[in-house]
């Protein structure tokens, strides 16, 4: 029997849940069926907006109104055709979990709310700080996404550096994701230098050095060096120990974005290609990226696990006796106090495969992205421009043809490229990060890409 008015009764619940299962379960087997990205119809809000109902509905018949009209448009971010922006390609196990900790309602702010959450979020972290060889006092937080923990380590490094006031310089270059440069206007840090890069969109230590010597001759406090292990746009991966020596000599923060490609260091090659991710006072890696993971699990450690309570606990007056129990209370650690249990997904999906699986699948995102260098330098349609470097390619054509045709043709063979940027120039660019994304259609995204005229 429901016991409010805003409640299902047991087999209605199961009605609905088991209905919203077989939709997923019969989206995913039948993803390779359908494209990877379907333009939405101009009259989408129309067909979707109506008056707010005074009475309800069946929700078991909304869904199937909201598969056809509402989930059916935009970017199949985890079909095997994606190789646009950056792939996100969650597991079902994953997506469970997501549900299990909205039906179980868990609250993982606090100890006492969520003990379970807080031991199993402090797990995963472990987990991780031993696979990526972590400084031992390094410890975390799973926010949001990687624009969150990107806000969330710079504001840990702002609170360790108090002295310099307003002057205080952050260095980074034009290649740092959007969300570096958000966080720091959210941070209220306006100083922000953009350091030479070389032929690889690397920041030149050289060029740090320089710039801070510079600042700091003119009175300025350099503050913080915002390097990136796996930039967007061309997967560059920035000399993390140069720059670490570099900051060291004005005793100045080192944040690294390794939001995209971070967890690709739990390959061989990936390990190779980003050394130096433990000298970073503060670390981001998105596992809804490259841990497969469903959105959102942005994930930030710092160095002395500690800075990140330093900056992040207030204890207003209802919230006193939060510590009655003691463990960590995860809402000390990031800018949220409810929060959902991320850390979930994360476990699930590494139980159910183990690393040996995930590591596989990583690294067939780098042969993929390897294969697809060669394929492009085979092409005599086709030449790369940049890569591959951690699953990520920019290629242009050799004839002349614009990226948006090329686009056009890898979207009329069901699969999705995007486009940049790099060095002024208009380029295609493929990600290969997708656990689902093989040989077979990264060979007919370059066929069409070459095709196209
Ligand atoms: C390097 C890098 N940093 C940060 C972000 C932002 O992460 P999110 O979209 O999870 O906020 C991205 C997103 O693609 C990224 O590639």
């Amino acid at each position: 029997v429901a016991e409010s008015g805003l409640d299902l009764t047991p087999e209605q619940m199961r009605e609905l849940g088991y209905a919203a299962v077989d939709a997923v379960v019969d989206h995913l087997s039948t993803l390779r069926d359908g494209p990877t990205f379907s333009p939405p119809p101009p009259d989408l809000a129309e067909r979707i907006v109506e008056p707010v109902p005074e009475d309800g509905s069946n929700p078991v018949e909304l869904l199937g109104w909201l598969r056809a009209e509402v989930l059916s448009a935009g970017v199949r971010n985890h079909h095997p055709g994606m190789f646009a922006f950056i792939p996100v390609a969650p597991t079902f196990p994953g997506v469970v979990a997501d549900m299990l900790a909205a039906g179980m309602n868990v609250f993982a702010g606090s100890f006492q709310s969520g003990p379970g959450a807080s031991v199993v979020e402090l797990e995963v972290l472990g987990w991780f700080r031993e696979l990526l060889g972590l400084a031992p006092a390094a410890d975390g937080v799973i926010a949001s996404g990687g624009s969150t923990a990107n806000l969330v380590g710079l504001a840990a490094g702002r609170d360790r550096r108090p002295d310099g006031g307003a002057d205080r310089v952050a260095y980074t270059t034009s290649e740092a994701h959007s969300s570096v440069a958000r966080a720091l206007k959210l941070l209220g840090m306006d100083r922000v230098r953009e350091v030479a890069m070389d032929e690889r969109f690397r920041m030149r230590p050289d060029a740090l050095a320089e710039a801070m010597a510079a600042d700091a001759a003119a009175g300025l406090t350099p503050w913080c060096v915002v390097a990136a292990a796996g930039t967007t746009n061309t997967g560059a991966v920035d000399d993390l120990p140069a720059l670490r020596r570099v900051a060291d000599e004005h005793r100045a923060w080192l944040h690294v974005d390794a939001a995209y490609g971070g967890f690709l260091a739990l390959t061989e090659r990936g390990r190779a290609a980003m050394p130096g991710l433990d000298l970073a006072d503060t670390l981001v890696l998105d596992a809804h990226k490259s841990l497969y993971c469903p959105l959102l699990a942005g994930i930030v450690y710092a160095r002395d696990g500690a800075d990140l309570e330093r900056t992040f606990t207030v204890r207003p007056a209802y919230l006193k006796d939060m510590d009655h129990y003691g463990g960590v209370n995860f809402a000390d650690r990031g800018i949220e106090l409810s929060r959902p249990f991320r850390a979930l997904k994360v476990w699930l999906t590494v139980k159910t495969f183990g690393m040996r699986e995930i590591r596989a699948a990583l690294d067939r995102s780098l042969d993929l992205g390897q294969l697809a260098a060669r394929l492009i330098g085979e092409s005599p349609r086709l030449d790369l421009v940049t890569g591959p470097s951690l699953g990520i390619v920019n290629f242009r054509s050799t004839a002349g043809v614009a990226v948006e045709r090329m686009m056009a043709e890898v979207i009329s063979a069901g699969a999705y490229i995007s486009a940049t940027t790099v060095n002024g120039e208009r380029t295609a660019r493929i990600c290969a990060l997708g656990h689902r994304s093989d040989e077979v259609a990264l060979r007919s995204v370059i066929e069409a890409a070459a095709g196209a005229d």
